[in-house]
């Protein structure tokens, strides 16, 4: 291929150097900034990890207490936005809103547009963290029909989150632990994941030296695909449509369905580019997923029965096994934030604010490095040699 390198997919492309999230695919292991993800994920919450992820090292007490407070002070978004959001149809995909809100956003701060200046990059970073929670509950509540509610700053991250999501002027949110340290798991497992499809995005976004927002607004609009981030979506579709066929009894036919190669029928949730094991992510969140449904008194819920006895024919099937297809993260959670009491339609978008800390620190990581050029990937040709313009009646 002459001077550069013909690579399709980037199977074999290292495109940065990074010290943030270690995976090895073949061990099943996930690390961000060398901690494991089962010790974050039982340890830490999500605002620490976020700390990990901006800065390298986990907070102490005092630096955790400034990180919260600093992303507490900018959990309201403008008001402005609201006139915004209402030029949707209420029918709207909310990843289509997001990607619009997320964007939008950068209209509104004028005081830090800079990409190359880290304290504009610090400041859109606590702000973007702050925000998302309120954006996607308010894509969720005009969905709905039902009035926005403001933050309330005296909840946790998390639990303001949910307070959001559930509450209405009416009615109190009355927060359930076991709920809330869920989501607040969910949050910690997408929190980064190297340099995947919307990560190299916001990457090659911000290469370009854009507004910092508007390089978020593009990892949205990436990871809205059913490949990536709208898989835990499909999943659980999948689940209810194997469900709708007749459950566990149609799991042979289904699987044969996904092995014959000219269905086009996925198993959602299974494989990955990296992992060639267990996702180490999906072990923690079927965990989860049994103490969601046990705290809520559904340990009989049929879909979670689904999709166990689904993952045992898939990981017993010499199709699967023979291309080390595994259950990603996407398996279980979507099981896990529908026990929850979230919409499917809004589970990509909870994992764009999950992300949202990662593409920032990828982001921040790049800028800083002295390497750093704008990403431009080359071709190889196939269109045409040199030819003339004919007039436009011989043509
Ligand atoms: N169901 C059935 N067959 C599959 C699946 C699946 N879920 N995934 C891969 N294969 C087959 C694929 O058809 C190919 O077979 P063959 O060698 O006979 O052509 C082989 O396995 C290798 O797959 P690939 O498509 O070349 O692998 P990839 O690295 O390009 O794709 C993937 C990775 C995640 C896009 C793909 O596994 C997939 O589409 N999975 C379902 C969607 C999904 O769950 N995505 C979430 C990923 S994790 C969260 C995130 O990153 O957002």
């Amino acid at each position: 291929t002459g001077m550069f390198t013909y690579d399709p997919g980037f199977m074999s492309t290292g495109s940065c150097q990074s010290a943030i999230t270690y995976i090895d695919g073949d061990k099943g292991e996930l690390l961000y900034r060398g901690y494991p993800i089962e010790q974050l994920a039982t340890q830490c919450d999500y605002l620490e990890t976020c700390y990990l992820l901006l800065y390298g090292e986990l907070p102490n007490d005092v630096q955790k207490k400034d990180f919260v407070g600093r992303v507490t002070n900018h959990t309201m978004v403008n008001e402005q936005m609201q006139f915004f959001l209402r030029g949707f149809r209420r029918d709207a995909h909310p990843m289509a809103v997001m990607t619009g809100l997320v964007g939008a956003l950068s209209a509104f701060y004028h005081d830090s547009t800079d990409i190359n200046n880290p304290e504009h990059r610090e400041i859109s970073a606590i702000r973007l963290i702050a925000k998302m929670p309120t954006l996607v509950s308010m894509a969720y509540k005009y969905s709905m029909g039902q009035p926005y509610m403001y933050p309330k700053n005296k909840l946790g991250y998390t639990s303001n989150f949910m307070h959001m999501m559930f509450a209405t002027p009416c009615e109190e949110y009355e927060p359930n632990d076991v709920l809330v340290r869920a989501m607040d798991r969910i949050f910690i497992l997408h929190a980064d994941h190297e340099q995947n499809a919307s990560t190299s995005t916001v990457r090659l976004c911000g290469s370009s030296g854009t507004n910092p927002f508007a390089a978020i607004a593009a990892g949205v609009a990436c990871l809205w695909g059913p490949a990536h981030g709208g898989a835990n979506e499909a999943a659980l579709n999948m689940l209810e449509d194997i469900q709708r066929m007749g459950g566990v009894a149609k799991i042979g036919e289904f699987v044969a369905k996904v092995k014959d190669k000219n269905s086009n029928v996925k198993l959602m949730g299974f494989g990955h580019r990296v992992y060639k094991n267990y996702d180490p992510r999906a072990k923690l969140m079927r965990e989860t997923c049994h103490e969601v449904l046990d705290a809520l008194g559904l340990h009989n819920d049929p879909l979670f029965k689904l999709a166990m006895a689904l993952e045992k024919v898939a990981l017993e099937d010499e199709y699967f096994v023979s291309r080390k297809l595994y259950p990603n993260v996407d398996f279980y959670s979507g099981i896990v934030q529908r026990a929850i009491g979230i919409p499917v339609s809004l589970f990509t978008a909870i994992f764009a604010l999950a992300r949202t800390v990662g593409w920032i620190a990828q982001l921040n990581e790049m800028i800083s490095d002295p390497e750093y050029k704008i990403g431009r990937p080359r071709q190889l040709y196939t269109g045409a040699t040199r030819r003339d313009v004919q007039a436009i009646g011989q043509r």
